[in-house]
């Protein structure tokens, strides 16, 4: 797996066939898809283009998708695999994450698709099934033995979930994908996954900045990562970008990147945040400006799911 990607979350419908073709032609060989991103199709039909355009050959890309969490019911989670498939046009995935350790009551994609967070929008809540994490673990070996998934994976699991899923898995997982910035180094985890063989992916690289898109309370509250002063004095001694500085402190330390942008411009700069390195002290002044701040919290969700 590529330690930079290229995430594929709120880039818009209109846009998206165009900005994952430009991501491709500009040397991404990762895209991180998901169910829930609502714009597989186009992510697909990107790809596509550029298969199709001599750019890149399937095997030379790594797709990532992402089961939601209305499927984890063994067959909802084949059959949704199957369409996420059928979405992006393509025969088998790199790797498949379950998104959440939240297994929400099933909603049809007949009727919303993709449902989004609520199960009942009229109600405006969100509302549970009893599938244990086991279920839908198998549901996800079933798709590699049936070759239509390479890998398989875990996102926003904390280290108990991952003990407690490797005592019954087949098939270890390959990927943990977690939020991970400057204000969430989430060490104990990162250490204990990463001594399992497991790699990590981090998201959200540049912290608040993604959820200031979403008019996130928090995030309008808490100073910017890239605007941060111990990151601002390492991107001028080196003569880089913030964001190229804060990327190279993730993947430096063996976890990957899947930085998202809508801007052509800043897609490549973040493609070329692996050509410097920077200084043992530097990787240490960063990561200590954690302070256990999360923005991509189900706790903030309706009705409070506590995970972490
Ligand atoms: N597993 C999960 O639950 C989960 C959750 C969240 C995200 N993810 C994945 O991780 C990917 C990345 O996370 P993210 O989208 O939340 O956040 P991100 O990549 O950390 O940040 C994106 C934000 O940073 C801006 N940006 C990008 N490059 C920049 C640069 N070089 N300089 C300044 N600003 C820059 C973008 O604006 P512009 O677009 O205008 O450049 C956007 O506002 C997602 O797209 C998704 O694939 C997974």
């Amino acid at each position: 797996m590529p330690l930079i990607g290229f995430g594929a979350w709120k880039v818009p419908n209109a846009t998206c066939a165009d900005t994952i073709y430009n991501a491709i032609k500009a040397g991404y060989r990762l895209i991180d898809g998901a169910e829930d991103y609502g714009n597989e199709k186009e992510c697909g039909e990107g790809v596509r283009r550029a298969i199709a355009d001599g750019i890149i050959k399937r095997e030379e890309i790594f797709i990532t998708s992402k089961l939601w969490n209305t499927f984890h019911q063994k067959d909802h989670a084949v059959e949704l695999a199957k369409r996420s498939l059928a979405d992006w046009g393509l025969e088998y995935f790199d790797l498949f994450l379950i998104h959440f350790p939240i297994a929400q009551k099933y909603v049809d994609p007949a009727e919303r698709y993709p449902p989004g967070l609520l199960t009942d929008v009229e109600k405006g809540i969100i509302e549970f099934e009893n599938v244990p994490i086991a279920e839908t673990w198998a549901a996800l070996e079933s798709l590699v033995d049936a070759g239509l998934v390479k890998n398989i994976g875990i996102s926003n699991f904390n280290a108990g979930l991952v003990r407690d899923l490797l005592t019954v898995a087949r098939i270890r997982p390959s990927v943990l994908q977690i939020e991970h910035h400057p204000y969430l180094t989430q060490s104990a985890l990162v250490d204990y996954i990463q001594a399992q063989g497991i790699a990590i992916t981090g998201y959200s690289t540049f912290g608040p900045q993604s959820f200031l898109e979403m008019g996130q309370e928090r995030a309008q509250n808490t100073p910017l990562v890239l605007q941060h002063e111990t990151v601002n004095a390492i991107a001028t001694a080196h003569g880089r970008s913030p964001a190229q500085v804060i990327l190279r402190w993730a993947t430096q330390r063996n976890i990957a990147v899947i930085p998202k942008s809508n801007n052509v411009d800043r897609l490549k700069q973040n493609l070329d945040s692996a050509s410097f390195d920077l200084t043992e002290e530097e990787l240490k002044q960063i990561s200590a400006l954690n302070i256990n701040l999360r923005f991509n919290d189900p706790n903030d969700w309706p009705g409070k799911i506590p995970i972490f």
